[in-house]
């Protein structure tokens, strides 16, 4: 079944993509700053603590994700149904109460307001803009023309991850009852499963783009109605329900769970990676060169899931497991998936939805070829010292020797310096990647074209190729 070619005049969706954007370059800034602890422990401490530094770049990173796939999944929703979002009021307040809350959490950690939990670490207030905002995501969604029976697997994942994420966001903040906060294990056993549970969320609106993104390279609709990407979906469905089980392991409960539940989220990596490879050979020359961003991309991200399964099925040996517990091997692991599979894959919507051969990616072509070699090869560097640092800390931990924890640290040193610098090649790698996208939507807005380039501008250019 081909693909029509769409264009999209004036895409409502495109500031959630920016916003990403900027968010992205924030999560990279304050990464730098709190890696520097690292090597000078305690540098800064007065004024930024590694307590402000950790929560200001994780919360980035996250808002980045969220904002960069909600911009995805209602551009491709566009162009699936063939004509804009209905309501554009709705969605600008989609937008401004995501926007604000962002803004908002970010200022208030400055200020050293926290809610003391673990990755959602702002205020609990923030919750009731996010939770709004989310529900109006879900209601653009779903009134744009939203058929479910017969549709391709992409609308299945969107309206999976779009439901599920509020529910499981919901269920994080159950610890505001005294009931759950005041009991250790009920507490962190819903807290770990709504977190995992929000991962799984979020990758199905981003496999549910990325299955589109292939099928639109393509010009077919071969992926998107094929059992292997069914099996896919079920697989995630499935996993964002009871992936948590692998992120309980030092709480007490029955290990069928965390077996099950590692080798389903293992599945799906390989079900996800194997699609991409399969993809990959099947486009032509020809097709990959009017899309050649969104390509090295998709082909980046998924070198980076086969790494990620890889360390998964290290860090799935129990024994190991249990001893990784907070090493910097769960790190290399998140910032492995969060940068390498999440990041390259919003990379690749939004060079999709800017264009490949716009006169500002033409202009800065060497600069994101060298972007995206440097990213890599970074991104690489970076994970492998975070491991090696983590393995060398869990034997630490295993063995019974007498060396004390700060030459335990001094030890690791020489790692940790690797990583920093590694870290500063990967943020200009992606800073490399990242100016063109930002300067070709500020061109865009300063010549007041109303034409969003940033959104459809390869089907500008596929629809010169049909013709
Ligand atoms: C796309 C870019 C990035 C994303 C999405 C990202 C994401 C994350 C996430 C999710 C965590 C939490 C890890 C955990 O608790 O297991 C984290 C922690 C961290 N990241 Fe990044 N990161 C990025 C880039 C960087 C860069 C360039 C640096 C600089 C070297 C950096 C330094 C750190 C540090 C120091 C931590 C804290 C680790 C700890 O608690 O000891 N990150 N990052």
């Amino acid at each position: 079944m081909p693909m029509a070619p769409y264009q999209n005049k004036n895409n409502h969706a495109a500031p959630f993509i920016t916003t990403g954007l900027i968010l992205l370059c924030s999560a990279l800034l304050f990464g730098l700053l709190a890696a520097i602890q690292y090597i000078v422990p305690g540098w800064g401490r007065d004024t930024f603590s590694f307590e402000k530094l950790r929560p200001l770049h994780v919360s980035s990173a996250v808002f980045w994700i969220i904002a960069g796939a909600m911009g995805a999944v209602l551009t491709y929703l566009q162009e699936h149904n063939q004509q804009p979002l209905k309501n554009k009021a709705l969605v600008k307040w989609q937008f401004y109460l995501f926007a604000t809350s962002f803004a908002g959490i970010l200022i208030s950690y400055f200020f050293g307001v926290f809610s003391g939990r673990e990755y959602w670490e702002f205020h609990p207030l923030f919750a009731i803009p996010i939770t709004i905002g989310w529900i109006l995501f879900i209601i653009n969604f779903t009134t744009n023309h939203l058929k479910l029976k017969g549709a391709p697997v992409y609308v299945w994942m969107w309206f999976t991850g779009a439901v599920f994420f509020l529910f499981t966001y919901l269920e994080s903040n159950l610890w505001l009852i005294p009931g759950v906060r005041n009991h250790l294990v009920k507490d962190m056993t819903i807290q770990w499963k709504s977190y995992g549970s929000m991962v799984g969320a979020w990758n199905q609106l981003i496999y549910g783009s990325s299955i589109y993104l292939m099928d639109k390279i393509a010009g077919n609709k071969k992926y998107s109605h094929s059992p292997i990407a069914f099996g896919l979906y079920f697989l995630g469905l499935f996993n964002l329900m009871f992936n948590w089980g692998h992120h309980i392991y030092t709480l007490p409960a029955h290990a069928a769970i965390q077996y099950i539940a590692y080798i389903v989220s293992m599945t799906e990596l390989y079900l996800f990676g194997r699609i991409i490879y399969l993809w990959k050979s099947s486009i032509t020359t020809a097709r990959k060169n009017i899309h050649i961003r969104p390509f090295q991309f998709l082909l980046s991200a998924d070198i980076w899931v086969f790494m990620t399964l890889g360390l998964a099925i290290a860090m799935s040996v129990p024994v190991l497991n249990l001893y990784m517990h907070g090493t910097h091997v769960i790190v290399a692991h998140t910032m492995g998936a969060t940068i390498g599979i999440n990041s390259l894959l919003l990379l690749a919507f939004a060079y999709d939805m800017a264009g490949s051969q716009g006169e500002v990616m033409i202009r800065n072509k060497k600069l994101i070829d060298r972007g995206i070699v440097l990213t890599n090869i970074s991104l690489f560097v970076f994970w492998l010292a975070l491991i090696i640092a983590g393995f060398m800390k869990s034997f630490w931990q295993m063995s019974d020797t007498t060396e004390p924890f700060g030459a335990m640290m001094l030890r690791l040193q020489p790692y940790f310096r690797v990583f920093y610098i590694a870290g500063l090649g990967l943020a200009t790698g992606l800073g490399m990647v990242i100016y063109p996208l930002l300067k070709k939507q500020w061109t865009k807005r300063l010549t007041r074209n109303t034409a969003s380039e940033f959104s459809g501008g390869s089907y500008q250019e596929k629809a010169v190729e049909i013709a």
